[in-house]
């Protein structure tokens, strides 16, 4: 048996015996990794490549057949945007996005999901997902927001670890590991006017102090691969900044993993961003930067064996970076068995229903109460309820991007409809008997629809250009029918949103109004005085009509719910669960007031602006029970502590109301005086815990010193001794903490 094929050796030793077999040009196919909706021959056979992703479902038995027939039958590694679910698998379990999920405040949940998510789609031969997704959601109108974990890098980083743990598995030796994707490395959110890829305009310093933090803790955690943004930081593509991918990642973090650009950023330097005169100039500047796989950038197999010829690239530096690909395949066992789609393990296991049970847990737990004046829960009365709203029956809607025909893939069309979601309206029918009430249903009013673009139907790259996105006009007729369903109804619940069209790469929005008729719909049923439940079914938060929110009884908030979202809505609704989630993002009154986030820098001139508050309208960590939760002031252990020790320290929680409650207690840090300016408090850590009416309990904290830090000019973590406040309560906002005073001497 060939070195490299004998389990038995070393995976170094593996690796170094394949390399030293291997052609250039076969070494620069392993580098790449490109969509397998193309030509299998081409892409396998004669180009070699490393990895294939976006591939169709009928297609990966033949192109591991064609991978085991190349002269080294080198496997492939098989990837794709596995997000919230096996997002393009018909029938796959559709989790709540990542933004819904942070809304539980309970990593675990994201850790579950991951672990379905490895199963289900390992079973059809996938290894790899481009997931989590670690970027900081600032600014509300990119596109991108309910693919992240929200505003904070605290929360990201516990979300983001667990969710790494889920797919890795107990290590890529188990048949249902998958390696995951930490990205998009680093200040992709960053965006200038919310608008994708464009210029982050982020300090190495900022970057340092909350956008790689996330990022650092997994690369240490031995997540085995990152994925690079798309954009640039002081002129430099991120696919060119050697400081960040290989200073920072890979020497000082001890990334050893595999780093993978994101879709044609190699491309994009020639004909986008045209700081490269060709391919051979961007191969050898991305490969020098200290990339490893190329995505979907066909020009870099002539361009990377170009730049040799032309002595800019080493090849040195291409061996490199294939024996870290060829490392990864070697430790997920794919010489041993490449691992192909198992129609038996399909069968037990995808949308099976243990699956289906952990997405109703997840989503249960990713509803946020955002507003109620008693009328929730449903329990008192009973009656008719008229459900209505563009999102009540919508189950694209509900899934949100990254899932069924939300566009990515060519094979599940726009029209594609997944079978097994239970819609918002589908959960309170099935519901509604049990608890005595009926259902009637109207639509009311359309969101946003497609229209074709002037500019043409592809970009310069051939990739198909998105037609443009327009709001549908309010139609008289679908209202009518809607204000008089809720006319005669005893209780109204209006579901209402955005949709994919709205959400996703280059889809940022300049407001984050309602669109569609929506407004006029919400107005005009608000406008009834009847009981009026609000559920929002959208991608990011948005900017709610005062008047007609100011009418409403209660207000939910449950971004993309996934598959199980309806369920777990009408159980909150009927009271046969409680509202647990809180708020990861902050909702702002005005596009106008963004940023908002709550962990904003001090020093600024007065705290609003001239004709309108800075304060949020819903704060990070904000949301409520159906109980009431009262706190007492923080205790602390001691109020002197030193550098090696732990602030340790107990608040008193009880539940004054007469439903049992999960409260989310949150610890947040505020360093009275800082030598450089820092945020005001920040998140350190949050507990829930379950109290039965008239219950109280002490819930206990514990905050090693060295975690109390601020970042220094050169981009250090540094302890400043001196007095902080360590503060406990239900939300971000000033007025629901409670603060106890420590002091950090440091002799
Ligand atoms: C581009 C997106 O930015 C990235 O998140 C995704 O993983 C790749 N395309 C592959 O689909």
């Amino acid at each position: 048996m060939a070195g490299y094929r004998d389990p038995a050796v070393p995976t170094a030793e593996r690796v170094a015996d394949l390399l030293g077999r291997m052609t250039l040009p076969e070494k620069v196919g392993q580098l790449l990794q490109l969509d397998a909706q193309g030509d299998l021959d081409d892409l396998v056979t004669i180009r070699t490549v490393g990895s294939l992703l976006h591939i169709p479902p009928d297609r990966t038995a033949h192109a591991i057949e064609l991978a085991a027939a190349t002269r080294l039958g080198i496997p492939l590694l098989l990837a794709d945007d596995c997000i919230h679910g096996h997002s393009f698998w018909p029938g796959a379990t559709i989790f709540p996005t990542q933004l819904a999920m942070a809304c539980s405040w309970n990593p675990d949940n994201a850790r579950r999901a991951a672990r379905v998510t490895a199963i289900e789609a390992t079973s059809t031969g996938f290894k790899w997902t481009f997931s989590p997704v670690l970027c900081i959601a600032r600014d509300l109108r990119w596109g991108r927001v309910d693919e992240t974990f929200g505003e904070d890098p605290f929360l990201i980083g516990e979300f983001a670890s667990a969710m790494v743990a889920g797919y890795q598995g107990e290590g890529l030796g188990d048949p249902t590991a998958m390696l995951a994707t930490a990205k998009h490395f680093a200040g992709y959110s960053e965006t200038q006017g919310g608008r994708d890829a464009s210029e982050a305009d982020i300090s190495r310093r900022k970057l340092r102090s909350w956008f790689t933090p996330p990022f650092e803790r997994v690369a240490r955690e031995g997540c085995r691969t990152f994925m690079i943004g798309y954009q640039s930081m002081d002129g430099v593509p991120i696919t060119v900044n050697r400081w960040l991918l290989n200073d920072v990642l890979k020497e000082e973090w001890g990334f050893s993993g595999v780093l993978v650009t994101d879709w044609d950023n190699v491309g994009r330097m020639v004909w986008e961003q045209q700081v490269c005169a060709d391919h051979a100039e961007a191969a050898a500047r991305a490969m020098n930067a200290g990339n490893d796989m190329v995505m979907t950038t066909p020009g870099f197999y002539d361009g990377a064996q170009e730049a040799i010829r032309r002595g800019i690239l080493d090849e040195a530096t291409v061996d490199a970076a294939v024996a870290r690909v060829l490392a990864l395949k070697f430790d997920l066992g794919l010489f041993e068995d490449p691992g192909g789609p198992d129609p038996a393990r399909q069968a037990a296991v995808i949308g099976s229903a243990a699956h289906r049970q952990t997405n109703l847990e997840v989503a249960r737990e990713s509803l946020v109460l955002l507003a109620n004046d008693g009328t929730l829960p449903l329990t008192a009365a009973s009656g008719t309820i008229a459900v209505i709203g563009p999102n009540a029956d919508d189950r694209g809607a509900q899934l949100g991007d990254w899932a069924g025909g939300s566009g990515q893939c060519s094979w599940l069309g726009p029209d594609y409809q997944p079978g097994d979601v239970v819609t918002v309206l589908a959960g309170l029918r099935d519901a509604a008997s049990a608890h005595g009430w009926r259902v009637t249903h109207a639509t009311g009013c359309g969101i946003a629809t497609l229209a074709p673009d002037p500019a043409g139907d592809s970009f310069p790259d051939g990739q198909p250009r998105p037609p443009l996105i327009t709001p549908v006009p309010a139609d008289q007729a679908l209202l009518a029918e809607a204000v008089a369903a809720a006319e005669a109804a005893d209780v109204v619940v209006l579901v209402l949103g955005d949709n994919v069209l709205l959400n996703g790469e280059a889809r940022s929005t300049a407001t984050l109004e309602l669109q569609g008729g929506q407004v006029e719909l919400w107005t005009r049923v608000a406008a009834l005085g009847k009981p009026l439940v609000v559920v929002l079914v959208n991608g990011k938060p948005l900017v709610l009509p005062r008047g007609p929110l100011a009418a409403t009884s209660a207000l939910v908030e449950a971004f993309n719910p996934g598959a199980m979202g309806g369920q777990a809505i009408a159980e909150l609704l009927f009271g046969d669960s409680e509202p647990v989630g809180r708020l990861p993002i902050s909702f702002p009154v005005h596009v106008g007031q963004l940023p908002v986030y709550y962990n904003q820098l001090r020093g600024q001139h007065g705290n609003r602006y001239a004709d309108l508050t800075q304060e949020p309208l819903f704060a990070f960590g904000e949301g409520l029970s159906y109980g009431r939760v009262e706190y007492g002031t923080p205790v602390l252990e001691t109020a002197l502590v030193r550098p090696t020790e732990a602030v340790r320290a107990r608040v008193r929680v009880t539940n004054t109301g007469v439903r049992p409650v999960a409260e989310t207690v949150q610890w947040y840090l505020r360093d009275l005086v800082t030598s450089l300016t820092w945020a005001d408090k920040e998140l350190k850590g949050a507990s829930r815990v379950r109290l039965a009416p008239g219950e109280s309990a002490e819930v206990a904290f514990e905050l090693p010193v060295a975690a109390c830090t601020i970042t220094d000019a050169a981009g250090e973590r540094i302890v400043e001794p001196g007095d902080f406040e360590l503060l406990a309560g239900r939300s971000s906002r000033d007025r629901d903490l409670r603060a106890a005073r420590f002091t950090l001497v440091v002799s």
